[in-house]
């Protein structure tokens, strides 16, 4: 194995966003070393790989194969001494954390664009994931994007590429590559945690039943092996369970728009008792019940009350901690628990902390996430295993589950209206107007709401006390209402300018009405405070959730 040293230069974009660097694939195809640069700057930000551990893989999506093998050639170069690798170059997102762990790896290389549409005209990425599993913190992510913008030469190994496709160890100089069965660690888990037995009764007997859209992304294998083969769910269950290099020319994004096959069946006259997706990279989740859906938020509220009923959790939760514009049904429950919930800024790297130092058991977001303890990473076939235990232990249906839920505790009437792709200045100048008006909010009337607080939310990390802020604009209602503002921070097209409201309904008679009406004044108060149909000229939201 001859060790090359090549030039490269520093891109001024690699500076990662909320969840690695993500670029369109044609600024990687088109631009000669620009994985390289970057893996390069991550590598030289880690002080001692020598013999260490490097988990690898992605999630499947055009270019993974390719930037797969420079990136096994360059970890080689650099002196790592064992490199997982997923067969066929597959990882989940959650299954590559888990390895990281069990195998006291050093960190791991995850290639994915998650939610986003690949393909040569889609999107592509790479995160770093550090030794607890975990997404780097942002003083990693800082120092990659410092490092890659001074270097100038990437260490490469000169050699074959390897097969991706054949599980087995490669002895090369002295380092070991290892192609690993991506599922079967991650399976193992997902045993500890869950009542196998009793699920898979459930779903042998026809009791309950399952569709699981992997929408041609990477948890296909993992919910083949799992669903059908351990659990005894009936082929064709989990469907679209190829993962394909364009998702199959679909947006591999678990939400009401883009999951329709299965939205279409939940909604149908045959619909199983349970419906679920995952994302690109399997760490998102959606679930559904028979013509029912319901929100992330109310998903990680219901998880967290009923997580005795699964075996990995019935010692009881010590804490649970949501992103700031989730919403506040969590709340309520860990209020009952009696266990402290933390409100952390958006994306899941600010969990990695409060779950290192055992803070918390469960975490959660809006956006599709949901997760505990056993990874650093959010999970989707972990959500959706964890209520396919809830309703086989319950016996209950997934809509009376949650109207259960709603009855016990009040119900958090919740949207999200999206405007995707808006520029990028009017984007900021809208978020810049809102910060400006802040201290003016409180006290002030809007109908039949009065602002109690007004905010651009900061955090500081109980653990570190790293402080974040600018992480989104924060307003408190009275009676109990919140109205959220905030830019995305992985949209790789102008900007996404995203409206989060929330409306607290603690009256059992009121907990069946349709939520874009029962928040429609907070839709309106949130235009007239944003203005962001008139100076987008837009109609309304691209999508609304
Ligand atoms: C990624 C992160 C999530 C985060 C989400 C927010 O998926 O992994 O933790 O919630 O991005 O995306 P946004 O586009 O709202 O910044
Ligand atoms: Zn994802």
């Amino acid at each position: 194995m001859r060790i090359e040293v090549r030039q490269t230069r520093p891109y001024p974009d690699q500076k990662p966003g909320t969840s690695g660097l993500r670029k369109k694939t044609r600024v990687f195809l088109e631009n000669p070393t620009y994985l390289e640069n970057f893996v390069q700057a991550i590598f030289d930000c880690l002080p001692d790989k020598a013999g260490k551990t490097l988990v690898l893989g992605g999630d499947g999506r055009y270019h993974n194969r390719k930037a797969l093998q420079t990136i096994i050639k360059m970890a080689l170069a650099n002196g790592f001494g064992t490199l997982l690798v997923g067969q066929g170059g597959l990882l989940s997102t959650p299954a590559a954390s888990h390895l990281i762990r069990k195998y006291h790896a050093l960190g791991g290389i995850i290639l994915s664009a998650s939610h986003n549409p690949g393909g040569p005209d889609g999107d592509f990425g790479i995160k770093y994931n550090i030794d607890n599993g975990g997404p780097a913190p942002e003083k990693y992510t800082e120092a990659f994007y410092r490092r890659s913008q001074e270097i100038s030469e990437y260490r490469i190994a000169v050699m074959d590429d390897i097969d991706l496709d054949t599980l087995g160890e490669h002895q090369l100089d002295g380092a070991t590559l290892r192609i690993i069965d991506p599922v079967s660690d991650y399976a193992e888990l997902m045993a500890q945690l869950f009542d196998f037995d009793r699920m898979r009764q459930a779903l042998t007997s026809g009791k309950v039943s399952i569709c699981f859209d992997a929408m041609h992304a990477v948890t296909g294998p993992y919910a083949k092996r799992i669903l059908e083969g351990q659990l005894g769910a009936p082929q064709g269950s989990v469907i679209n369970a190829v993962p394909l290099e364009d998702f199959g020319g679909g947006h591999p994004d678990p939400n009401l728009t883009y999951a329709r096959e299965l939205v279409e069946k939940m909604y149908g006259p045959d619909a199983p008792t349970l419906g679920a997706a995952s994302d690109g990279d399997g760490d998102r989740n959606m679930i559904l019940g028979r013509g029912f859906f319901v929100t992330p938020s109310d998903s990680l509220a219901l998880l967290a009350a009923n997580a005795h009923r699964a075996p990995g959790y019935r010692a009881g939760l010590r804490g649970v901690a949501r992103s700031m514009p989730t919403s506040r049904a969590v709340d309520r429950v860990a209020d009952a628990l009696g266990i402290p919930c933390y409100e952390t800024p958006t994306g899941w790297k600010f969990f990695g902390n409060l779950l290192d130092a055992g803070k918390i058991t469960l975490c959660g977001e809006e956006s599709f996430g949901t997760g505990s303890d056993h990874v650093r990473e959010k999970d989707g076939l972990w959500a959706v295993l964890f209520w396919l235990n809830i309703v086989v232990a319950s016996g209950q249906e997934v809509a009376t589950l949650v109207k259960d839920h709603w009855r016990r505790f009040g119900r958090n009437y919740y949207t999200r209206h999206d405007y995707e792709a808006i520029p990028s200045d009017t984007g900021h100048a809208i978020m810049d107007d809102l910060r400006r008006k802040l201290p003016e909010l409180p006290g002030q009337r809007f109908g039949s709401f009065t602002a109690r607080a007004a905010d651009d939310f900061s955090y500081t990390d109980p653990v570190d006390g790293s402080v974040t802020t600018g992480q989104g604009i924060r307003i408190l209602l009275e009676p109990e209402a919140r109205l959220i503002f905030r830019l995305s921070g992985t949209g790789t097209e102008g900007a996404t300018f995203r409206i989060y409201m929330e409306r607290y309904e603690p009256d059992p008679t009121r907990l069946d009405l349709d939520t874009q009406e029962t928040l429609a004044e907070l839709i309106e108060l949130a235009e007239t405070l944003s203005q962001v149909k008139q100076r987008t000229g837009r109609d309304g939201p691209t999508v609304i959730t």
